[in-house]
């Protein structure tokens, strides 16, 4: 192999070498130049035919060429290898400078975070939060609270109830059971508020379902008045609504207390002018209220002369629609997301 020839050989190569650009063209590359039945290898099995001093100057070249051309495969690998991270780091990099995509989370529905915001108000006021089974038995639900059967108040709250042998069980009309449940475990003095699900046979419209959320309140102990339960009361709708609402307490009726009464806060919808969700009073009704009928506290082997207390049932569905001006309660219960989301803003 004449020098000329060599040369060219290694311009040649080295050319060919410098087009490969990834791993595959590198081997493919080497085992044409470099492998065993590659150019250089057949250069060197051609130098058997030549003289032996030729051979010796030439075998020494072709060595030479060969180192170059494996440190140039070696240093070309190298570039190629780093291009091709450099690519794939360009392709992959990630601008950790730009704002994120806002991951979508569930929120607590609007009912079930107004039954916190109402027990939290409580626990300040030292309160304790109980819960108590839907399913009740209507001994709790009616008679125990001073409702006998053919008591015609029984009505109001009939509801959805299967008799079997021995009781009557029914899905109960308002959390007023666990009054006596409560009053069972316990001796006094008693400060429970009872957040929970209720059920009636309910026509319904805008502030009516047949199913819906109530809170009840009880304390008991001895010197327990009427103006406990007007002060707690008030001091509840303040927190809740802000002082510039006001509240209204008017006699009612309820079996289990004596005597009853029910509060109401002024319409937000109207600002007391009267208007379709008030029907036209100026007031909306949220509780029902009173002092704990002395037999009701004997029902439960209190002693009425030592105890007294009092008790109310608040709808929360209510409370929720008077805060955030939802003028129609069905919404609550239509899994409408964009109904619902609001009040992940308004952050009840
Ligand atoms: C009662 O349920 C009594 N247990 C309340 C009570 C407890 C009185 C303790 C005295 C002592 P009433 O049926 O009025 O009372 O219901 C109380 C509150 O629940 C109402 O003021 C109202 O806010 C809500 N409520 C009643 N019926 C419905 C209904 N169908 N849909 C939505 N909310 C209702």
């Amino acid at each position: 192999m004449a020098n000329a020839t060599g040369n060219e050989m290694l311009d040649d190569a080295l050319r060919r070498l410098s087009d490969a650009r990834d791993e595959t063209e590198l081997q493919n590359w080497h085992r044409d130049v470099l492998g065993r039945k590659g150019s250089v290898s057949e250069a060197s099995r051609s130098l058997g035919k030549l003289a032996p001093e030729d051979r010796r100057q030439l075998g020494q070249q072709l060595n030479a060429l060969k180192g170059q051309l494996e440190s140039a495969f070696q240093a070309r690998q190298a570039e190629v290898q780093t291009d091709l991270l450099e690519a794939r780091l360009m392709i992959e990099s990630i601008d950790v400078t730009l704002p994120g995509l806002r991951p979508t989370v569930g929120s607590l529905h609007p009912i079930s975070a107004m039954m916190r915001e109402a027990s939290d108000i409580f626990a300040h006021l030292g309160f304790q939060t109980i819960e108590g089974p839907e399913v009740e038995l209507a001994t709790y639900s009616f008679d125990m609270l001073n409702i006998p059967k053919d008591h015609p108040a029984r009505d109001v709250w009939d509801t959805i109830f299967i008799q079997t042998d021995t009781q009557e069980i029914t899905l109960r009309p308002h959390t007023s059971p666990m009054q006596i449940r409560t009053m069972l475990q316990q001796e006094p003095p008693v400060r429970v508020v009872v957040p929970g699900r209720t059920y009636r046979y309910e026509a319904q419209d805008a502030t009516h379902e047949w199913h819906f959320h109530q809170i009840e309140g009880l304390a008991v102990d001895t010197n327990i008045t009427m103006a406990d339960l007007r002060g707690t009361l008030a001091e509840f709708a303040r927190q809740m609504f802000g002082s510039e609402r006001k509240v209204r307490f008017r006699c009612d009726y309820f079996p289990f207390v004596e005597p009853g009464v029910d509060m109401s806060i002024d319409c937000p919808f109207c600002n007391s002018r009267g208007c379709r969700i008030c029907k036209g009073s100026g007031w909306i009704e949220i509780l029902g209220a009173g002092m704990v009928h002395p037999n009701v506290l004997s029902n439960v082997g209190y002693d009425p002369e030592v105890y007294s207390g009092w008790a109310f049932g608040m709808g929360i569905e209510r409370l929720v629609m008077l805060k955030f001006n939802v003028q129609d309660m069905r919404d609550f219960y239509r899994n409408d997301l964009r109904f619902l989301a609001q009040f992940d803003r308004a952050r009840l």
